[in-house]
């Protein structure tokens, strides 16, 4: 049936319209309670860990975990912040890795992500894309543009919860970023908090400051910047112990490679301080179930990161500390050429976890990722080391050269060489934590893990 006035149904429309934007701006024109209570939420360090690698089993932590915690949480008024440090490094697939993050904390229902200090170490033609097609919203008031000084993102961005406009600005300390990407340079946090603060501070009810730096200098900005109620860090070795009053404002921190999550419930009343009515560490624990769709955002990265030519892909530039035209001096030759001399060790090998590694990768769709192929291969990153385009052929799995370094001249004058005088350096297990550390591996201990794959006692012809 069609209408017969069409200026009722402009009409309607137009009520409809209002409404709807009523509806999806709540707070835009209503008055700020005079009490309220938020809860705030926030994470730093998460370290690329869209899940858990699966190094060991009991693993704490993940966004996987993350998600699922977001997923529980009832708290009608809520903000959802990233501190910095969400990606593990700043080499282009860590890019592609934060494109995926971002796209987590965005079904997470994030209010604002900060750079952190690898966010910094990338380009500022980079970042550029990045802030053209965030589907959350990145925040730095001093990573700036070196050309023309000014910021990439914006400097604040101010949220409304039930009527009451919430602030948040985010810094990096200039001094956790030695060398910033290309193009950009850091500002110091407390010359930019200066400048920023009088004009963001009186639109605002609460002010929360987001900033990626050490504990005293948090403690540093409270006492400089009173104006920000709420202060949340950083650049810390390990959680909060505890919630800190410092001078005006509440100071709390979080890091741990994706494990914990920074939670604060606020009371907030008109005219006074904010008051913490709780306030917790979270540990992302393991019995937490991992979010499939989360999962499914891992399994993207994973993909793309397979099918695009990276760097690292690029054997003459792959190596840090090669000489442009000189080449290394001794190359991979690969396990089996070890064994053939070496038959009772290379027989032990074969029956160790080191010599399934790649195995491992390849069970998890894991073969590809630059993140992982590092620790489960022969020299992965260096000239002579195994490459991603070999897809498994050969230099895979943790094998003699993992540990001994290249043997090329070894087997040479083994063989018979008179010119060549070389012998492998002595090993310890300082040579076995260079994998077997942090979220990578169950605590390493040498008499722990050494019988299990001990050798080099066999009397050789
Ligand atoms: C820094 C080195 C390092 C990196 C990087 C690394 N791993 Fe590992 N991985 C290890 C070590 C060491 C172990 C053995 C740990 C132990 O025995 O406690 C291991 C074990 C594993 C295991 C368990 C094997 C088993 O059967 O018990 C899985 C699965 C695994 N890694 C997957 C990955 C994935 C996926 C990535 C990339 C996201 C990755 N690893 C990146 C060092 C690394
Ligand atoms: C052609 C036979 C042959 C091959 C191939 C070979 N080795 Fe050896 N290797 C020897 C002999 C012989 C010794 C001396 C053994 C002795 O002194 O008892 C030795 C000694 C070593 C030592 C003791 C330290 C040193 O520098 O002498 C290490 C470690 C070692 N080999 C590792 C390797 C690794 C790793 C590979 C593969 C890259 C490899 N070997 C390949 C024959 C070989
Ligand atoms: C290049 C990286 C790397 C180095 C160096 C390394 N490991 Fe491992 N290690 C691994 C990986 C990866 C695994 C898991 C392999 C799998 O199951 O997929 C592992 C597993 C193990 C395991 C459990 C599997 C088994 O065979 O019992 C032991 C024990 C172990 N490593 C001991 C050592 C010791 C001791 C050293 C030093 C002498 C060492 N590792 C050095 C990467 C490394
Ligand atoms: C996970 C690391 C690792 C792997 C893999 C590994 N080694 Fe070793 N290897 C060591 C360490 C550590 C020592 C010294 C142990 C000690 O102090 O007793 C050693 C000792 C040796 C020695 C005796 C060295 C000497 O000076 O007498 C030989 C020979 C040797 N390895 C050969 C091999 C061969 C061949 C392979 C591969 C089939 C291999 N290793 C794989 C870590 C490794």
């Amino acid at each position: 049936m069609r209408p017969k006035h069409p200026s009722t149904r402009l009409v309607r429309s137009c009520v409809c319209a209002a409404l709807l934007a009523f509806l999806l701006l709540p707070g835009c024109g209503q008055a700020p309670a005079p009490t309220t209570e938020l809860s705030v939420y926030f994470t730093a360090d998460t370290h690329g860990r869209l899940e858990p690698c699966g190094c060991f089993t009991g693993q704490f932590g993940g966004l996987t975990r993350l998600k699922t915690v977001f997923d529980a949480e009832t708290s009608p008024f809520s903000l959802r912040l990233d501190v910095g440090d969400a990606v593990a490094g700043h080499a282009d697939y860590d890019l592609i890795q934060y494109r995926y993050l971002l796209r987590a904390y965005e079904s997470m229902r994030y209010d604002a992500v900060n750079l952190g200090a690898r966010e910094a170490c990338f380009s500022a033609a980079q970042l550029r894309q990045l802030q053209s097609s965030s589907p959350v919203p990145i925040l730095s008031a001093n990573v700036l543009d070196a050309a023309t000084g000014k910021t990439l993102f914006p400097p604040f961005r101010i949220v409304t919860r039930n009527g009451w406009k919430i602030g948040i600005i985010g810094v990096v300390d200039p001094r956790g970023v030695p060398e910033p990407g290309a193009g950009l340079t850091i500002a110091s946090m407390e010359t930019t908090l200066a400048k920023l603060i009088p004009t963001v501070q009186p639109q605002t009810d609460l002010l929360i400051l987001l900033a990626f730096t050490d504990e005293e200098t948090l403690d540093r900005l409270a006492n400089q910047f009173y104006e920000t109620q709420i202060i949340l860090g950083g650049r810390v070795r390990q959680p909060a112990q505890e919630l800190k009053r410092s001078n005006r404002s509440l100071v709390y921190f979080v890091t741990n490679e994706s494990r914990a999550l920074g939670i604060l419930r606020l009371k907030l009343s008109r005219g006074t301080a904010p008051v913490s009515a709780h306030n917790e560490i979270r540990l992302l624990h393991d019995k937490i179930p991992q979010d499939e769709s989360i999962r499914d955002l891992a399994r993207a990265y994973r993909k793309e990161v397979r099918t695009t030519r990276l760097r690292v892909d690029d054997p003459e530039s792959a190596s840090d500390d090669r000489i442009p035209g000189v080449r290394a001096v001794a190359q991979y030759v690969g396990t089996a050429r070890c064994a053939e001399c070496h038959k009772t060790t290379g027989a032990a090998w074969a029956k160790s976890g080191h010599a399934k590694a790649f195995a491992t990768l390849l069970a998890r769709e894991a073969d590809a990722d630059p993140n992982c192929v590092g620790c489960h291969t022969i020299g992965f990153g260096t000239p002579s080391g195994y490459q991603r385009k070999w897809a498994g052929a050969q230099l895979v799995d943790v094998g003699c050269e993992s540990c001994h370094g290249p043997g090329s001249l070894h087997v040479r004058q083994r063989e018979g060489d008179k010119s060549i005088d070389f012998r492998f350096r002595e090993l310890g297990a300082g040579d076995c934590k260079k994998c077997h550390y942090g979220e990578f591996s169950r605590p390493f201990y040498w008499n722990e893990f050494w019988p299990p794959i001990q050798h080099g006692k066999e009397k050789l012809p």
